[in-house]
This record gives structure tokens, C-alpha cells and sequence, in this order.
């Protein structure tokens, strides 16, 4: 072994007010032979964060001379980029590894490593220490465009190599980006997270909150324009906090009207946490057409007392009250959810207050959740005395309400007229293409493939719970 950073969990939650660091990627010259002749694959899990870290990881392997390959069999290099945020998306990871250390086994040379956030955890690196010795390579979130250098090191040693900062974490720009889509780009905001929720490992994976100099968000945007993007998602763990941490008075309702200002035909903004929605920011959102009225407003509980536990900030009242005044402001605006059920010494009193709150708010949709205890945070120490029994039947309870009312909503818009951008070729459907409606349905529209990347008006003509189809007007 050449030399090992290991994650540290005391580390990882350690909060100052050190200024954050601005650094420049920049790839140097020796290393942009390193992949020539092999292939890559990368398989993500997580959320839109990692989805885009991926995108940058995919760039920075082109820049070395990889090759990108579909098929995980095929490739020399195989790379993980993981998340932590439950206990099954770990396990799925340690399955997916099982598989790899076969392929390894036929063909010693490939490469194989994890990066995202599982590696920042200090017990799955221990655990990759002393079970998965074999694999070559693990590193962070915080160090993706050290991605060479580390990369560099593995190639040429024959043991692990574990690169993991445990930090609050610098913001990296011009790190370059191979993006999924032709259309529609992630634009990080913002990284990191302060709330520490009690039962969430982010702040832990991610480092301390640190917004981007809007200036470069809105160079990103206005480039992305220029190359025929038509919508752009900003990105966060809660980008209504976005700004609080910078030196000059700017919050997320300016960064919205700046974005909205390049005129690029879409803006879309993921997670919004509840605490931080400024009555200026609804008015924002309302203001300009070119903001999608489709807000992910996460609930998590409808309990005060619960909510209280999570560290959430905010009361069941609150919540209802910033609802109904996005509602209010934001014409048509779709609006969906994340929930938790199964909270340590969640009473079934408390869980009727979530049920309350599905009821009153009829979501156009929520992701739903058991609570997973995950090590480090301090839910995962509290009292639990709800039977996984209890907590299955909740999620099945609250899963009906939802599904009765996404189904509702889609309902409304049979025979109606709804603008979609055509994003690909329809997964479910032959000769048909898939696309998002502004306020984030999916419909299958039927249409030439030449049609790709249009924004067109589309008749709604069936609709199922999770899904419309549509014919172009
Ligand atoms: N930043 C977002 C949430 C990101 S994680 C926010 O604050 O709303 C996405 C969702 O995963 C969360 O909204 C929550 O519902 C769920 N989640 C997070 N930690 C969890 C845990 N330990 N067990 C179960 N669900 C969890
Ligand atoms: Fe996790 Fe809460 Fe931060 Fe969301 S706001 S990432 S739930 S700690
Ligand atoms: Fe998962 Fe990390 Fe995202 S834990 S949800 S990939 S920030």
C-alpha cells in the first residue's frame, strides 16, 4: 500500500467558519495517456447530485484517454458511485461488488473501485479494508477531480487505494462535464449540507453547506443556452439555503430571476427544505414563465412532535401554510413529496398527522420511505419500539392515499394541452418519445424521432397513475 486516507466519522461533522476554498480543476499532461486502449463503466446510485458527479467523472476519464463502455463485462475499469442515504442502497452496492470480485476473478486486471457517498463513510471503508481487500480504489465526494492523480496511483500499485477527505469540503470549478442529455443539464448551486437532520448521513458525506459564486452558476447556465440546452435543473441538498453562506447579499429568489433572466426556456430547482422558502422566493417562482411551477416541498413527517425529533424546523402548520401560499401564488403548480414513516417511537397518532397532511395537500406525488437507521447520525441511537411489522403496514396505508391522489392530479389533465419537451425514445412505447410536462409529468408522446429535443404543445389522451400520453396538437 503507497498510502491511505481513510474517512473519519468525528471529522466528517465538524462545522467552522473557515472560509471556503475556490479551486480550479486542471488535469496535468502526464495523465492524459493513462486510459488510452481501456474502457469504463460507471453504475450510480443516489440522487441527482451523484447523477451529476457521474457526468463529471465520465469527463474526467474521457480527458485521460478511457474510452466509456454499456456493458459492465466489458470494461477495464469499473466504478461504483454510490449512496448512503439507506440501509438497502448500501446493500445493493455490496451485491454489485459480489458480482465484480467474480469478474475479477476471470480477468485480474480490471480496475474496481467505489466513490460517492458510501466511501465517505469511515465504517464501509473499514469494512472494504478487511472484506473487499481486492478492490483497487475508493475515493470521496471530496476529491473527484483528484480523480487522476488517484487513479494514477492505483494503475501502477497492486493494492487498495482509499483517497477520502473527511472536511467541510472546497467548491471545484471548470471541472468538465459529459452530459446525459443533449437538452436538459444539473447545474450545481450549491454542496454540502448544515441542517443535520437526526436521521440523515448527507452532512456527513457531503461536507458543510457552500454555494457557488452565483456569477459562475449564471456563466454555466448562459453557456449551456448558447449549446441549445432548453432547461436547467439547480441543484442542492436544500437550495433554498442557497446564498446564506456567501460574503455578499444575494439569496436563492435573486439566483432564481438571474437564471431566469439568461432565458433559457426552463428552470427547475431540487430539494427545496421547507425552513428556508422565502415568501420572496414564491413570488419569484410566480413571476417568470420560464420557472417551472413544479416544487419538491419535502414533508418528511405531519407530527409536530416527530417533525421536532428529525430537527426539521419546522410544525405541521408551517408546512400547511407555505403549501397553500405556493399554491396560491404559483399558477398550476405541481407540488410532490418525501416522506419517512417508522421515525424512532413513531405513535400511530403521529402517523395519522402525516395521513392528515396527505389528505389536505393531495400531492401529485410523494417518494415514501421506511426509516433507516443509519450509523453516526443521532436518530439512529433513539429509542425504537415500532415493529417493522408496523412500519411495513404504515408505508402500505400511506402508500394508497398517495397513489389515489397522483393519480387525481393526473387525471386533471385528460384532454388538456400541456407543453413537453421531448427528452428521449419513450422506454415503454414504440415509435413513441417521452418528455416532461412543465410541471414535471411524464408523457409519452407519439412522435418522429427527428422531433428530439423539441419543446411541443401536446393533447393529453390517456392517463395512468405514474404516467400520460399524448399526441402533439
Ligand atoms: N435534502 C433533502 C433530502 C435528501 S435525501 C431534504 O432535506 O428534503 C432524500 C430523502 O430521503 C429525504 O427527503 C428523506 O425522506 C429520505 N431519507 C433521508 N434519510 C433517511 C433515512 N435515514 N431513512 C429513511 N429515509 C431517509
Ligand atoms: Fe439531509 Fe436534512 Fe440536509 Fe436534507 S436538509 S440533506 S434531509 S440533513
Ligand atoms: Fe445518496 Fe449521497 Fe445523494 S447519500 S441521496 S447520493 S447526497
Amino acid at each position: 500500500m503507497i498510502s491511505m486516507l481513510v474517512p473519519e466519522k468525528d471529522k466528517a461533522k465538524i462545522r467552522t467558519k473557515n472560509k471556503v476554498k475556490t479551486i480550479k480543476y486542471e488535469i496535468e499532461d502526464k495523465y492524459k495517456k493513462l486510459g488510452l486502449g481501456k474502457k469504463y463503466y460507471i453504475k450510480t446510485y443516489g440522487c441527482q447530485m451523484n447523477v451529476h458527479d457521474t457526468e463529471n467523472i465520465k469527463a474526467i476519464l474521457d480527458q485521460m484517454g478511457f474510452k466509456e463502455c454499456e456493458e459492465m463485462e466489458k470494461a477495464d475499469l469499473i466504478l461504483l458511485n454510490t449512496c448512503a442515504i439507506r440501509e438497502n442502497a448500501h446493500n445493493k452496492v455490496f451485491g454489485m461488488i459480489g458480482r465484480i470480485k467474480h469478474m475479477k476473478e476471470e480477468r485480474p486486471n480490471i480496475i474496481a473501485g467505489i466513490c460517492g457517498c458510501m466511501a465517505q463513510e469511515e465504517g464501509v471503508v473499514n469494512e472494504i479494508l478487511t472484506k473487499y481487500k481486492w478492490l483497487d480504489i475508493v475515493f470521496g465526494t471530496h476529491n473527484i477531480h483528484e480523480l487522476p492523480f488517484v487513479l494514477d496511483k492505483a494503475l501502477k500499485s497492486n493494492s487498495l487505494e482509499v483517497q477520502v477527505y473527511s472536511c467541510e469540503g472546497d467548491i471545484v470549478e471548470d471541472v468538465p462535464v459529459k452530459r446525459d442529455s443533449k437538452y436538459k443539464a444539473w447545474v450545481n448551486i450549491m454542496y454540502g449540507c448544515d441542517k443535520f437532520c437526526t436521521y440523515c448521513i448527507v452532512p456527513y458525506t457531503r461536507g458543510k453547506q457552500r454555494s457557488r459564486n452565483p456569477k459562475d452558476i449564471i456563466r454555466e447556465v448562459e453557456k449551456l443556452k448558447e449549446e441549445g440546452y432548453k432547461e436547467v435543473t439547480l441543484l442542492g441538498q436544500n437550495v433554498n439555503a442557497y446564498g446564506k453562506d456567501l460574503d455578499i447579499d444575494y439569496d436563492m429568489s435573486d439566483l432564481l430571476s438571474s437564471v431566469a433572466e439568461t432565458k433559457i426556456d426552463r428552470v427547475r430547482f431540487v430539494t427545496s427544505h421547507p425552513w428556508d422558502f422565502t415568501d420572496e422566493m414564491v413570488d419569484t417562482i410566480a413571476k417568470y414563465d420560464n420557472i417551472m411551477p413544479y416544487i419538491h416541498l419535502p414533508l418528511q413527517s405531519g407530527s409536530d412532535r416527530v417533525l421536532k425529533l428529525m430537527g426539521r424546523r419546522y410544525t405541521k402548520e408551517s408546512y400547511l401554510k407555505l403549501f397553500h401560499n405556493i399554491k396560491s401564488k404559483v399558477k398550476n403548480a405541481s407540488i410532490t413529496t418525501d416522506i419517512i414513516v417508522g421515525f424512532p417511537g413513531e405513535t400511530e397518532e403521529d402517523f395519522k398527522d402525516t395521513l392528515d397532511v396527505v389528505e389536505e395537500c393531495k400531492y401529485d406525488s410523494a417518494f415514501t420511505f421506511i426509516f433507516s437507521p443509519r450509523e453516526g447520525t443521532p436518530a439512529s441511537k433513539m429509542k425504537d419500539s415500532v415493529s417493522l411489522e408496523e412500519k411495513e403496514d404504515r408505508l402500505h396505508r400511506l402508500n394508497e392515499v398517495v397513489n389515489k391522489y397522483a393519480r387525481e392530479a393526473n387525471e386533471k389533465y385528460l384532454n388538456k394541452v400541456v407543453p413537453v419537451l421531448l427528452e428521449n425514445e419513450s422506454s415503454k412505447k414504440n415509435g413513441y418519445l417521452a418528455g416532461y410536462t412543465d410541471t414535471m409529468k411524464l408523457v409519452n408522446v407519439k412522435a418522429p424521432k427527428d422531433m428530439l429535443g423539441s419543446m411541443v404543445s401536446v393533447r393529453i389522451t390517456n392517463v395512468q397513475t405514474w404516467s400520460l400520453d399524448g399526441e402533439i396538437e
